[in-house]
């Protein structure tokens, strides 16, 4: 899928995710009737930008007059379950009957279910189709097709249902709560949000290019980096397992080694929170991740661990980066000065456990906010 996931790919979807962004803002600006739950908004957003992308054809979540539906509460359930799942893996044979049963079933799960073995499909199958036709590009799915390397198993309507429930999934909560957390603590930290506003304040709010943010304003970068360091993306161990060496560990005049085949986790959190590398780890400063003159320090970039590293690091970070830049940069030229925190605290977005995703306090409803 990599090539999908290009910079390059991303710059030329861009205007699609503008024109999202967009709408959403203008949708935001009409809210002003009562509290709204930001991250439901995001996740709308979110949403429709990776499954116009994946599918050629947007869930229209910002389009539709309310939030609701969304996808939100169906991954959440979702994601309360993926200890069951990691400890107890023989239950996910109930998976084999799912798709019989998965129309019989109500709330969240049932949505999420009929998602991934109606809905998806159906939306694979559709790209495919106008592939066929000549009417689209070649995309995903059909490279996946017509891919030499992979084996007829892994080319099964099943299989492609998986893949494209991993993008919906690895691509819309994940940014859809860093998103939330940045605006968070713009609305709650004035002077930041001053700073990051006087540096864009000159751009067309309608019409920002990534490409050109990422030029223009470094704090922008740093508002996004910090983001993701207090957001900490994927807070499990994602193991990866060395199979053709063991490892090495120098510390104290001890050596340990581990031998290869050993499966190794570890947390992002703790990078992001080690006040070695970021004093005062707790606050969000995105001054940290520039040096004197105000340029990005990227020897510090090393230790954002949000994304993970190496092979099997998010293949989405492109999509990722352009609809924080977009985002961010909208919503603080045309949203936030019209937009305050409701009933929100910084206990609402403070990492507190992991469930894959970085989680707030149980009970938390989230960030809520009013436009004025
Ligand atoms: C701020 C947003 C995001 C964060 C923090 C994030 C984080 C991550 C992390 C930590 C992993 C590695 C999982 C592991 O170690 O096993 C990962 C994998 C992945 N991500 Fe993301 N992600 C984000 C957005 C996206 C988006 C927008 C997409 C799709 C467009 C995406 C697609 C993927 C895919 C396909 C993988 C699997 C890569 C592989 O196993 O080879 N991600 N992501």
């Amino acid at each position: 899928m990599a090539r999908y996931f290009s910079r390059g790919q991303m710059l030329r979807l861009e205007p699609e995710v503008r024109s999202l962004v967009n709408a959403l803002c203008d949708k935001l600006l009409r809210s002003t009737d009562g509290p709204l739950d930001v991250n439901t908004a995001y996740s709308c957003l979110t949403s429709d930008t990776i499954t116009q992308y994946a599918f050629g054809d947007s869930t229209g979540f910002v389009a539709q007059p309310g939030w609701e539906p969304n996808y939100r509460a169906p991954l959440q359930t979702f994601l309360d379950t993926v200890y069951v799942w990691k400890f107890f893996p023989f239950l996910l044979n109930i998976i084999r009957i799912a798709p019989y049963i998965a129309k019989y079933i109500s709330g969240d799960i049932g949505l999420l279910m009929r998602e991934m073995f109606e809905v998806i499909p159906a939306r694979i199958q559709k790209a495919i189709e106008a592939r066929e036709r000549g009417e689209a590009e070649a995309n995903i799915w059909t490279d996946m097709l017509e891919s030499p390397l992979l084996p007829p198993e892994e080319k099964t309507a099943y299989r492609l249902a998986g893949d494209g429930f991993a993008l919906m999934f690895a691509g819309t909560e994940t940014t859809a709560s860093m998103l939330t957390l940045i605006t968070y603590y713009l609305l709650a930290q004035p002077a930041t949000r001053q700073r990051l506003e006087d540096e864009i304040k000159d751009m067309d709010p309608r019409n920002l290019s990534w490409v050109a943010l990422e030029q223009k304003s470094p704090y922008l970068g740093a508002v996004i980096l910090e983001g993701l360091r207090l957001g900490h993306g994927l807070s499990s161990r994602a193991p990866r397992v060395p199979r053709d060496e063991d490892l090495v560990y120098r510390k104290g005049g001890y050596e340990y080694v581990i031998p290869r085949g050993t499966p190794i986790g570890m947390t992002s959190v703790h990078v992001h929170l080690n006040e070695d590398i970021f004093p005062d780890a707790e606050k969000f400063m995105p001054e940290r991740w520039l040096d004197e003159n105000g340029q990005r320090r990227h020897d510090l970039e090393k230790y954002l661990m949000a994304y993970s590293r190496g092979s099997r690091m998010c293949q989405g970070i492109n999509f990722a980066y352009c609809v924080l830049y977009v985002v961010t940069a909208a919503m603080t030229l045309r949203v936030m000065p019209r937009m305050s925190l409701y009933k929100t605290t910084e206990e609402d977005v403070k990492y507190d456990h992991d469930l894959a995703l970085a989680q707030p306090k149980r009970g938390t409803t989230g960030v809520w906010v009013t436009i004025s």
